[in-house]
């Protein structure tokens, strides 16, 4: 169970580390932010997850706050399209647009929901596992 939750969030994470070195659009680079700052704080729990860095409670329910307030501006970032030739967005985004704001309103519900539930190191894993399920569920669709 353990594992699986792991492997999903680090599926999650999996670019996290990509440069935007080379995007034009203003839009696409302030879309493209928002998202490496959710990577950035699923690492930070990702990171006590694995041992890497010490269980902090609140830095840990602190990031899952901050990952509820940048998913609540996906759907305000991506509604008008704009396109990059080193964006990862798909054209099916605004073919399918209600379903992709579904999908950015579940991440955001999802985060929400477990702000401050985690209490001890064993809910990180569960917790990634949730979470990363929610970005999964999108970028398996609309990121290249
Ligand atoms: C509703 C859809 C959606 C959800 C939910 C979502 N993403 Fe994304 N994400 C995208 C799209 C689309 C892109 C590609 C954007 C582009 O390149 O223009 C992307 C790009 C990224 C990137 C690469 C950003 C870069 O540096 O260029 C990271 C990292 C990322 N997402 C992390 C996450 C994490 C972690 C979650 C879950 C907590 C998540 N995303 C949830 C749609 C989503």
């Amino acid at each position: 169970m353990k594992k699986t939750a792991f492997a999903v969030a680090l599926i999650a994470l999996g670019t996290a580390a990509l440069a935007h070195g080379g995007v034009k659009n203003k839009d696409v680079m302030a879309r493209m932010e928002v998202m490496k700052s959710i990577g950035d704080q699923m690492k930070i729990i990702g990171s006590m997850a694995k041992g890497e860095a010490d269980f902090d409670a609140g830095v840990a329910n602190a990031a899952l706050t901050e990952i509820a307030a940048q998913s609540a501006q996906i759907q305000s970032l991506f509604e008008s399209r704009a396109d990059d030739p080193k964006s990862e967005a798909l054209p099916a985004i605004w073919k399918d647009w209600t379903d992709f704001a579904h999908l950015a309103s579940t991440a955001e519900i999802t985060a929400e929901g477990m702000i401050g539930t985690i209490s001890a190191e064993a809910d990180l894993g569960p917790a990634l596992g949730t979470l990363g399920g929610t970005c999964k569920a999108c970028h398996s669709k609309y990121r290249k």
